[in-house]
């Protein structure tokens, strides 16, 4: 007759069960909820820092085996569910009932920020995480075009609505101005435009949200890094050595900022542009590669047609990078908050 099943011995069995991100046990990462022993049969949920886990179901089937090594355990039924630390609120995001805000950055223009941001956006969205999609472009603003919608809902007493497609609530400068109007904006204008998005616009609750970065290093890149606490920013490069330069100084300057680098994307790699140039850049920072999005015709016509590739092409590579991307940042940001607080802050039940 095997010893009757007690909780203190599955807890056992998992607390030798790492998270691979996150280097630290699921037990005392607190990720084990709701156990329940009946019989030889095992429940419980692993409550993960983000639904965009990349690993989720390597964690899940380790937490399985682990429980199944231990005697007079027949079956074990495990639900998969997540809860996005709040890092917003620790830094204090303009009160805003964000949990994470990340920057999309390059030294340079036209190396597919836009792009990035676009397919990060719903990528993450597509894994049931709630996500906003800020334009910071207000010169050039293009996601309204990216992301196939053109009008804001009614305002609702003094907040503006965001629009929603594919899932992302977006607000961008192209809602408010007609297209090929000039915006002839000074530095501090620029800077209250910006906090006005964050202030003035009815997010709602958010995990992610994710702020397209106007290019280059230059005032409005520096005024919306000091307006926001950014959880993170991740730099866009192409693949060859020139526009690493760029990006290099694009990274230098968030450094200098003290935001955390969540690592570096490599776009539009294949024949024309080379490949390689944005490991290159990752491993001279000492940051976290996050991937390589190849150059393909349907991301171009996606964004100019408003159908992001990861909706449209799911299993293109394109996309494919771009979803492994997105469960590689949002890895990066649940690494960065354990850093910052460690455990991180989930509800305890
Ligand atoms: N991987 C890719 N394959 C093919 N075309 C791409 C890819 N990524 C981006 N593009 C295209 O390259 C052009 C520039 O991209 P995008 O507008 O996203 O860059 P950006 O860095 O935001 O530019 P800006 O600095 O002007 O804001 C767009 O036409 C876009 O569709
Ligand atoms: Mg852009």
């Amino acid at each position: 007759m095997p010893t009757k099943l007690s909780p203190e011995m599955i807890l056992a069995a998992l607390s030798k069960v790492q998270e691979p991100e996150l280097h630290r046990d699921l037990v005392s990462l607190k990720m084990i909820r709701n156990l329940e022993i009946k019989g030889d049969a095992v429940n419980f949920t692993i409550l993960l820092t983000t639904p965009a886990c990349p690993l989720r179901t390597s964690i899940e089937k380790a937490a399985r085996e682990a429980v199944l090594t231990i005697p007079g355990v027949k079956t074990v039924k495990i639900n998969m569910d997540s809860s996005v630390p709040n890092d917003g609120r620790q830094r204090g995001l303009l009160e805003l009932p964000v949990r994470n805000a990340i920057a999309v950055a390059s030294g340079k223009g036209g190396v597919g920020k836009s792009t990035i941001s676009t397919n990060l956006a719903v990528a993450l969205a597509q894994t049931g995480a709630r996500v906003g999609l800020l334009d910071a472009d207000i010169y050039g603003p293009n996601l309204p075009t990216m992301m196939g919608i053109h009008d804001l809902p009614d305002t609702v007493g003094n907040k503006l609505i965001p629009a929603e497609a594919y899932c992302v609530k977006l607000m961008s400068m192209g809602f408010l101005v007609k297209p090929g109007q000039p915006l002839i904006w000074r530095g501090p204008m620029l800077n209250s435009a910006i906090r006005q998005f964050l202030t003035d616009v009815e997010w709602g609750e958010l995990d992610y949200l994710i702020i397209d970065l106007p290019p280059g290093t230059g005032d409005a890149a520096l005024s919306l890094a000091q307006a926001l606490p950014l959880s993170g920013v991740v730099i866009v490069t192409l693949p060859q050595a020139v526009s690493l330069e760029d990006a290099s100084r694009g990274l230098e300057m968030f450094r200098t900022l003290e935001v955390p680098i969540l690592g570096v994307i490599e776009n539009m790699r294949g024949e024309f542009f080379g490949s390689g140039g944005g490991e290159d850049l990752a491993r001279v920072a000492k940051v976290p590669f996050l991937g390589a999005v190849p150059m393909e015709s349907s991301v171009r016509i996606g964004g100019d047609t408003g159908q992001p590739i990861v909706v449209t092409e799911p299993d293109s590579a394109a996309a494919q990078a771009l979803k492994s991307i997105a469960g590689q940042v949002a890895a990066r940001i649940s690494v960065s908050a354990l850093e910052e607080n460690s455990p991180p802050k989930i509800n305890l039940i």
